[in-house]
């Protein structure tokens, strides 16, 4: 600011100097033309009437008239010269005047004379003389207004450049001012409003908005890569941290069909809190807890209604509330259509390659949509923010997503779906195929466990949308609106909260022995999970069935323990899978059984995690043996337990868990007899690479916990939010401009 001003006032002086000489001589010349001007003028108006007096011999009269013309101002003396001699002259004409300092012709314009001391400008005119002598008339010119008029000039031009120089400094500081502020305004407005993702008219040029984007994106991507390179251990703290930083102020809301929290009334009269044995509640609970927010779920149990406030919320966890759970109430007939019906009859085996057959029903679908409706007003009721973020979970709330986007356009939606999502073909037999889609592409990032089943809906779509599909970014553009498909592997709380407590292995295998009738030296083997025909429980008691065929030297040696909560016990396909189960372990139980000892035990209950944690660290080996899954965290839960490094891990190669835990022995549950020779190898592993693979595997769930899950989800949100604040920068600064960039518009779907 001061530098453009100084040079300014520098540049005027520079001018000035340069500039007043030729000022100087230009009012000089401007001065004697207009002396030569005045001096014919005077004399063509006295004229006449000076040859007449002279002519006539009139000295009196030629005295008077010079005296007349003398007082003009700027005329010193006038002069009447006879053949070279002044014959007479006014009072004003020096001493020292001969006629021979007067010009000879007045056409030749004043001439400079010096006269005692002094110059002076002298014009003379011919006069018509009566006889043949030469007369003239010759005026004595006051050059004082020449020198005044210079003056003036030169101060004149001297304040102008001055007062240029000042103000054009003053105009440049003033500019450079606004300029700067504006400028530093714009890029602090642009950062600010990229972090916190406010709306705001003032855009900056789009060269800034370009670098913002560049350094905005660039930032984060930084961001994302030092918290997974120096954060190896994801944990509540470094969620919070990265929520804060690159989400700050936002607002959270979990959105899933299945509650964290559910108070059932027991047969005693008291309430109990139970925590419902579901991967997508063990994944998001700690997360959430870390987060804070809203979490919006059925509330389902015996007791829901009477735990909750006039708003249907309750603080939870109960011992200690850091977020708030809205409970929604859902009559049987919306169960029984929405989550009976449409999702557990009709999504979950469409979805699972168990060999199940969907059901679809009209009523069913007529449900789900209205059901899902209801979802989506309670997060828009709940919504403290036009822009919450907003995450929807899973395979009951398929239309949530575009539910919520037309009531609150600029929520950031991330849906997660936990099950599989199967190739084209299979997806196609849903009646409902497009409007499915079309409600999870309401999303701003669809995530799935693997690449794999991202790219089975990447097809999908492709096959039954009119949609743009980007296989470079894995995005895809419906009606202007462009969803992300991204695999995120979802993982557990670690340390798990189920360890807490635990007692030593060696205590909980002599306990836990106790408990099931099994001899001490017994080796168990466990299998936990929900009733669910895609868990594959029929295929590892097979499995169990074909190592005592083969290896019958484990008769008496070796018993395994299938935990099962029931679930779904609605549906015949469930209650049907139990009854097959029960009667499956008591067929085998009769074949090889003897002395008191039967090989399998079926624990139909549901487990509270410590117990399965104590469970899997009793055990010599676990059998996860889905036939199709998402993911399957009961995998990660067992190798979390073992902090002994011992036990062996037998993992279905169906199971998204086996692209990550591959030191586990992995198995085709389909294959009852390789299954058999694999738990006799888990039986016979050396205690070494028990702890080799358990130490690799643990290294694995610690470093890609649920926390990591959550962070790279709401890393790649803020990454969103940024680039779509700087897109609606870019197009309303267009919009003003009336110049809109049709390269950058995404085509209508
Ligand atoms: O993976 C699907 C899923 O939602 C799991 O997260 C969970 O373990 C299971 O289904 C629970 O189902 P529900 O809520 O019907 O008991």
């Amino acid at each position: 600011m001061i530098r453009y001003g100084g040079l300014a006032v520098l540049i005027s002086a520079l001018v000035i100097v340069v500039l007043l000489p030729f000022a100087t001589s230009f009012v000089e010349s401007w001065s004697r033309r207009d002396v030569d001007l005045r001096s014919q003028l005077v004399f063509n108006a006295a004229r006449a009437q000076i040859e007449d007096a002279w002519a006539r011999g009139d000295a009196a009269a030629l005295e008077a008239l010079f005296g007349r013309i003398a007082t003009d101002a700027r005329i010193a003396a006038i002069g009447l010269c006879e053949d070279g001699a002044l014959t007479l002259a006014t009072g004003g004409m020096p001493a020292g005047f001969g006629c021979d300092a007067a010009p000879a012709d007045g056409a030749a314009g004043p001439r400079p004379v010096a006269l005692d001391g002094e110059t002076a400008l002298v014009t003379a005119h011919l006069l018509s003389a009566p006889g043949e002598g030469d007369a003239r008339l010759v005026l004595l010119h006051d050059l004082a207004f020449i020198e005044e008029r210079a003056g003036e000039t030169r101060m004149a031009l001297v304040l102008a450049l001055v007062g240029v120089g000042f103000g054009g400094a003053a105009l440049a500081s003033a500019l450079s001012i606004i300029v700067l502020s504006r400028w530093r305004h714009s890029v602090r407005q642009a950062i600010e409003d990229v972090r916190e993702g406010r709306s705001e008219d003032d855009t900056p040029s789009d060269t800034q908005i370009g670098e913002e984007i560049k350094s905005a994106l660039g930032e984060l991507e930084l961001a994302r890569r030092q918290i997974d390179t120096v954060h190896t251990i994801w944990n509540p703290d470094t969620l919070q941290v990265a929520l804060a930083n690159e989400l700050p102020g936002s607002e959270v809301i979990v959105v899933s069909n299945r509650e964290p929290y559910i108070h059932n009334r027991k047969e005693d009269g008291t309430i109990q809190v139970q925590r419902p044995a579901s991967g997508l509640v063990s994944a998001l609970e700690p997360v959430t807890r870390a987060c804070g927010g809203t979490w919006i779920a059925h509330g389902s149990g015996s007791a829901d209604r009477e735990a909750v406030d006039e708003h249907d919320r309750v603080g939870v966890p109960p011992s200690k509330p850091s977020y708030t759970l809205r409970r929604l109430w859902l009559s049987d007939e919306e169960q029984d259509g929405y989550y009976y019906g449409f999702a557990n009859e009709g999504l979950w085996p469409l979805c699972h390659i168990a060999f199940v057959r969907p059901i679809f029903r009209e009523s069913d679908w007529r449900f789900y949509r209205s059901v899902n409706e209801r979802f989506a007003e309670a997060v828009v009721a709940e919504a403290k923010r036009p822009d919450p973020i907003v995450l929807i979970q899973d395979y009951h709330l398929a239309l949530a997503p575009r539910m919520i986007r037309d009531r609150l356009p600029s929520a950031t939606i991330i849906t997660f779906w936990h099950i599989p999502w199967p190739n084209s073909e299979t997806f196609g037999i849903c009646p409902w195929r497009e409007e499915i889609v079309d409600g999870m592409l309401g999303s701003s990032i669809l995530g799935f466990h693997t690449q794999f089943h991202c790219n089975n809906f990447l097809d999908t779509v492709d096959r039954f949308m009119e949609s743009r599909i980007d296989r470079e970014s894995d995005s895809i553009s419906l009606a202007g609106h462009e969803t992300f498909v991204r695999p995120y592997p979802i993982s557990i709380d670690w340390p798990p909260a189920a360890l807490e407590g635990q007692a030593p292995v060696p205590e909980t295998r002599v306990t836990v022995r106790e408990r099931l009738g099994l001899a001490p030296d017994i080796k168990l083997g466990v299998g936990i999970e929900r009733f669910d025909y895609t868990k594959g429980i029929l295929d590892r008691m097979r499995g169990v069935d074909a190592l005592l065929d083969a290896f019958p030297e484990w008769k008496g040696r070796f018993c395994f323990a299938q935990v099962a909560a029931p679930t779904r016990a609605k549906l015949a396909s469930y209650r049907n899978l139990q009854a097959e189960a029960e009667e499956l372990a008591a067929e085998i139980n009769a074949r090889h059984g003897a002395d008191g000892w039967e090989p399998i035990k079926l624990l139909a209950r549901h487990h509270e995690p410590d117990e399965v944690f104590e469970l899997f660290r009793a055990s010599d080996l676990c059998i996860v043996s889905s036939l199709h899954d998402g993911m399957n965290l009961v995998a990660k839960e067992f190798v979390a337990s073992r902090d002994d490094e011992q036990g062996v891990l037998v993992l279905s190669a169906f199971a998204g868990a086996s692209r990550e835990l591959s030191e586990a022995l992995i198995v085709n549950p389909y294959d009852a007899y390789e299954m058999g020779r694999v738990i006799h190898r888990a039986l016979t592993m050396d205690a070494a690479e028990q702890r080799e693979r358990m130490k690799v595997m643990r290294e694995q769930v610690e470093a890609r916990n649920v926390y990591r899950w959550a962070g790279q989800m709401l890393l790649d949100a803020a990454r969103l939010r940024k680039k779509e604040r700087i897109m609606r920068l870019i197009e309303a600064k267009e919009r003003r401009s009336g110049r809109p960039n049709e390269r950058r518009r995404k085509p209508a779907a």
